[in-house]
């Protein structure tokens, strides 16, 4: 099944964010997002997991539909996180709780998991991402590339279907900027779909296998990893040559 947005609008009081976005891609795609700053790409993140809800339009998203042109029940929005998880930019850890606590919490609450199942789990995924040794460590005593980490072990607890990143990289010095691309290379050859917004171009064309690239809450230019050789618009053109 797709990931299909059509004719989506979103507003800030009156500000426009989105303006008439629509997009269509088959599962399993790294989607990269680019654009300068207030382009939109962070609302439009937002909508795939419904942190923000558009005034308009539709989506289907995870086996779910929505008409924006109706209300969206609490209930619906909780279901669609399950399925669709969120990275966030400044990596939204609970300092009060350690790695594995962190990691466990919403399995145990939301999943039903057992403490020792989630667990175990949490383990094999810490393992994976190389950082088991820092289970039982709080998060304000990591460094900024395992506090991002242990942000991209916690969201895959919930087997997401589809994982957004905002930002992954933005805090994050070149050698931990690459081993963040190598996580996302090979969370992509597992089959899960990402969708990640980032200013770094260098960054997108390691990881991205589709680009949309956007100005004033509206789509400019969509394509696959060639575009970033061979721009089709004027404007994304330009972005890249900055
Ligand atoms: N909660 C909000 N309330 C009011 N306006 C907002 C809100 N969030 C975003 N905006 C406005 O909507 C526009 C798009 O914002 P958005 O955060 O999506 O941009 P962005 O492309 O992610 O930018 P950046 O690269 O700086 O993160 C901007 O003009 C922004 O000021
Ligand atoms: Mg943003």
């Amino acid at each position: 099944m797709n990931i299909e947005l059509s004719h989506i609008n979103c507003f800030y009081g009156k500000h426009q964010a989105l303006n008439d976005v629509s997009l269509c891609y088959p599962l399993g795609e790294t989607i990269v997002l680019l654009g300068q700053s207030g382009a939109g790409k962070s609302s439009l993140l937002k909508v795939f997991n419904l942190l923000e809800i558009p005034s308009s339009g539709e989506m289907t998203i995870a086996d779910s539909h929505f008409d924006f042109s109706q209300k969206i029940s609490e209930s619906t929005i909780r279901s669609l996180r399950k399925n669709v998880g969120m990275v966030f930019q400044n990596y939204n850890l609970w300092p009060h709780l350690t790695v594995l606590e962190n990691l466990i919490e919403a399995p145990c609450q939301v999943l039903k998991l057992s403490k020792q199942e989630a667990s175990y789990k949490a383990m094999s995924i810490l393992a994976r991402l190389q950082i088991d040794e820092m289970a039982h460590r709080y998060p304000l005593h990591l460094s900024g590339g395992q506090q991002q980490r242990v942000a991209i072990a916690r969201a895959l607890m919930m087997e997401p279907k589809i994982l957004l990143f905002d930002e992954p990289t933005a805090a994050l010095d070149p050698a931990i900027t690459s081993q963040v691309a190598e996580i996302i290379n090979e969370l992509s050859r597992t089959g899960i779909t990402q969708i990640i917004v980032t200013h770094e171009v260098d960054f997108a064309r390691k990881v991205a296998s589709q680009v949309i690239y956007m100005e004033h809450g509206k789509i400019i230019e969509q394509g696959q990893l060639e575009c970033f050789a061979h721009p089709k618009t004027e404007e994304f053109k330009a972005y890249l040559s900055h």
